[in-house]
C-alpha cells in the first residue's frame, strides 16, 4: 500500500463509508466528512450512481484519499480505477481483482473472515487486509488470534463496528483503522442534516485518540 494511505489510516483510523444514489448529495456527505477531520472516503458500489458518486467526489476532493468500496470483480475493479478510485475495497477475496489493483499500482484491501482466506491473501502477496463481518466473525478476539499467526499483516475491520466497540477493535496492534457506516446515517442523509456527519466524524476521531 502506498505509504500516503497507510499514514492517513494510522492517523484517523476510521473510514466512513458513502452511499448515495446522488452525486450532489455524495459530495454534500464527503464535505462533511472532511469537515468533521476524516479524509479516507470509501464510496461504496451499491447505487446505479455510485460510480458518478466516486467520480464527483475524487475530482471534487483531490486532497483525500478516495477509495470504492464493495468492489466484486475485475471489470469492477478497471471501471473504479477509471473513475479515480484511489484504493479499492472488496467484501471478499477475489485473486482477478486483485492483480486489476496491482497493475494499476492501486492498493486493495480484500476482505477476509478465516485463516485460510487470509493465508490466500498473504501469499497473494497482500499484507494489508479487511476483516468483514467483522464482529460476526470474532471482532477483537478473531484479530489477535489471526495477528498472532500473521504477524506482518494489518486489518482494517468492518462489519458492526460503532462507537461502542471501536476503542476495543483499535486496541488490537495488528489494526490499522476501522471501517464502517455509522457516520453515515441514512436518516440524518434524508434529512439533509450533514452537520450530524461532521460531529459523527469528529467525535470518531476523538474516541480514535482517548
Ligand atoms: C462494509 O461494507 O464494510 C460494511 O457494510 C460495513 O458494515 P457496517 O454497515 O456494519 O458498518
Amino acid at each position: 500500500m502506498t505509504s500516503k494511505l497507510i499514514d492517513s489510516l494510522k492517523t484517523k483510523r476510521v473510514v466512513p463509508l458513502v452511499q448515495s444514489d446522488d452525486p450532489k448529495t455524495a459530495l454534500k456527505i464527503s464535505d462533511a466528512l472532511l469537515e468533521g477531520g476524516l479524509d479516507v472516503l470509501e464510496v461504496v458500489l451499491r447505487t446505479d450512481a455510485a460510480l458518478d458518486c466516486l467520480e464527483a467526489i475524487a475530482k471534487e476532493f483531490p486532497q483525500a484519499h478516495v477509495g470504492a468500496g464493495t468492489v466484486l470483480s475485475a471489470d469492477q475493479s478497471q471501471e473504479v480505477i477509471r473513475r479515480g478510485a484511489s484504493f479499492i475495497v472488496s467484501p471478499g477475496l477475489d485473486p482477478a481483482s486483485v492483480k486489476v489493483a496491482n497493475d494499476a499500482g492501486v492498493p486493495i484491501l480484500p476482505g477476509i473472515s478465516t485463516a485460510t482466506e487470509l493465508q490466500q491473501a498473504w501469499n497473494l502477496g497482500l499484507r494489508t487486509v479487511k476483516l468483514f463481518p467483522a464482529s460476526l466473525v470474532g471482532g477483537p478476539k478473531m484479530l489477535k488470534a489471526l495477528s498472532s499467526v500473521f504477524r506482518d499483516v494489518q486489518f482494517m475491520p468492518t462489519g458492526g463496528v460503532n462507537p461502542g466497540n471501536l476503542k476495543d477493535y483499535l486496541a488490537v496492534p495488528a489494526v490499522l483503522a476501522c471501517g464502517g457506516s455509522w457516520l453515515t446515517p441514512g436518516d440524518a442523509i434524508a434529512k439533509g442534516d450533514f452537520e450530524a456527519i461532521t460531529k459523527l466524524a469528529e467525535e470518531a476521531i476523538a474516541l480514535a485518540k482517548s
